[in-house]
């Protein structure tokens, strides 16, 4: 019999994209092969995002889509899964008739017991409760032959006031240390060269086991495992950026040069309002010891525009703050209101228009600087980790700098994994051209 077909499309972030490798990992076992075309699937799943509303939109609006290809093939199973799934529940199935899966995150692990039941029974099935224990070890279709991600906790006990993450992923719950060494390893034996560990607030890792370890254990545990060559994680939380977390990248040598550190606002009053837990002085402090402890550490935030109440001179202070740390990257976003989150009942909402010039603002500064910081490396000389052709030249190849800078360069498919020496010759705003050097062992 030939395989099935599976298509999943995936929104949101890193977390989501993983959980699709995880569903797609134990549909493997169940006789499913992923397709890049949904008309020719058996299966279509929509992995979907809600942290603002245009993510929950773009995931509903595309399920619409998919349903109208049941008309033609009755047969096709269509689900949906992620935060989205997780938040309404039941109700999806009265909005799409012919849903006839709904999971959560949490529940990924009984995709394969489900789809039997959805097969056999000929009903939907909707399972969004959250298993108690730590989240279960399931195997992952992974995309990627040289980076991998490892998902090493899941949910957040942290309540920012703009945000769903607690509602839609639950309180936080670490994976067991040993299962995490154990997958890492199986990844290092699989000729993976480089893991991101990945959780919502990746750093507050091991609050809620028994193990007595913390995120910095963890770091150490994984910067033994032989043949991974570089350990990346996000999104930590400034709260939880201890002294011996920053003292422990300092050292391990596999911990890369690069931290994405969520800001948010560069107004106090903002901050307070959004519950985020630090000042801005704070944030410095912590950003001035890293960058005197880690030499050449690149930051990348996360910012919102218009907040809530946020005023001309507060968003000044964020495009300061921007400027003085002198990101390597941005993430900016206006400010969602999301149900049942806090901030949806402040009523000093900012109008559209005013966040939408903000946004151009940021996005002005953000370009400049990071072009900036970008043509600093024309001349240095980077290690660079070679992952596959280019999708925009095929001649070419990609990889990034320990400093997780995309790099063009050109190379073969054979150096593909391995850390080549590539000296920075050109440099754009987004990314890097360089030419590859000998090494001092060729
Ligand atoms: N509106 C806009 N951006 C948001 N984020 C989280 N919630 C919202 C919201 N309601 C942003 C934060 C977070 C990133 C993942 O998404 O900046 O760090």
């Amino acid at each position: 019999m030939s395989a099935k077909r599976l298509y999943i499309k995936t929104f949101g972030c890193q977390m989501n994209v993983h959980d699709s490798e995880r569903i797609s990992g134990l549909l493997r076992n169940e006789g499913y092969r992923l397709t890049e075309k949904p008309e020719e699937a058996d299966m279509i799943i929509v992995n979907t995002c809600n942290i603002r509303e245009k993510s929950e939109q773009k995931g509903y609006s595309d399920l619409g889509r998919f349903a109208m290809l049941k008309r033609d093939k009755p047969d096709l199973i269509l689900g949906m899964a992620g935060c989205v799934a997780q938040k309404d529940g039941e109700k999806v199935l009265k909005r799409y008739k012919g849903l006839d899966l709904v999971f959560g995150s949490s529940n990924i692990e009984n995709v394969p017991q489900m789809i039997r039941t959805i097969t056999l029974k000929a009903q939907p099935v909707v399972m969004v409760e959250e298993p108690p224990g730590p989240p279960k070890t399931t195997p992952a279709d992974r995309k990627d032959r040289v980076r991998g991600w490892v998902s090493i906790m899941e949910g957040c006990d942290r309540h920012c006031a703009f945000c769903v993450v607690p509602t839609t992923r639950g309180r936080e719950r670490s994976r067991p240390s040993a299962e995490i060494v154990q997958e890492v390893t199986h990844l290092a034996e699989a000729g993976y060269k480089e893991i991101t560990l990945l959780g919502q607030t990746v750093n507050s890792y091991g609050k809620n086991l028994d193990e007595g370890l913390d995120f910095a254990d963890l770091l150490r545990m994984l910067d033994a495992v032989d043949g991974i060559e570089r350990i990346r994680f996000m999104s930590p939380h400034p709260c939880d950026m201890t002294l011996k977390l920053i003292e422990m990248m300092a050292e391990l040598p596999k911990v890369c040069e690069y931290l994405h550190l969520p800001l948010q606002s560069g107004s106090d009053a903002v901050l307070a309002r959004m519950g985020r837990g630090y000042t801005l002085s704070e944030y410095r402090q912590m950003t001035t010891r890293l960058g005197q402890w880690i030499p050449g550490l690149a930051f990348s935030t996360d910012i919102i525009i218009g907040f809530p109440g946020e005023t001309e001179d507060d968003f000044q202070k964020t495009l300061d703050a921007v400027a003085e740390f002198e990101y390597d990257n941005v993430y900016y976003f206006n400010y969602s209101r999301r149900p049942n989150t806090p901030a949806d009942r402040f009523e000093d909402q900012v109008p559209e228009e005013v966040k939408e010039a903000r946004f151009e603002r940021l996005s002005t500064l953000e370009k400049s600087l990071a072009r900036q910081k970008n043509q600093v490396l024309i001349g240095t000389v980077q290690e660079v980790l070679v992952e596959g052709r280019s999708k925009r030249d095929r001649a070419k190849f990609t990889g990034r700098t320990r400093s997780n800078k995309l790099v063009h360069f050109e190379s073969a498919d054979d150096e593909i994994g391995q850390l080549l020496n590539i000296r920075i010759a050109s440099a754009g705003s987004t990314c890097l051209e360089g030419i590859r050097i000998p090494s001092r062992s060729q």
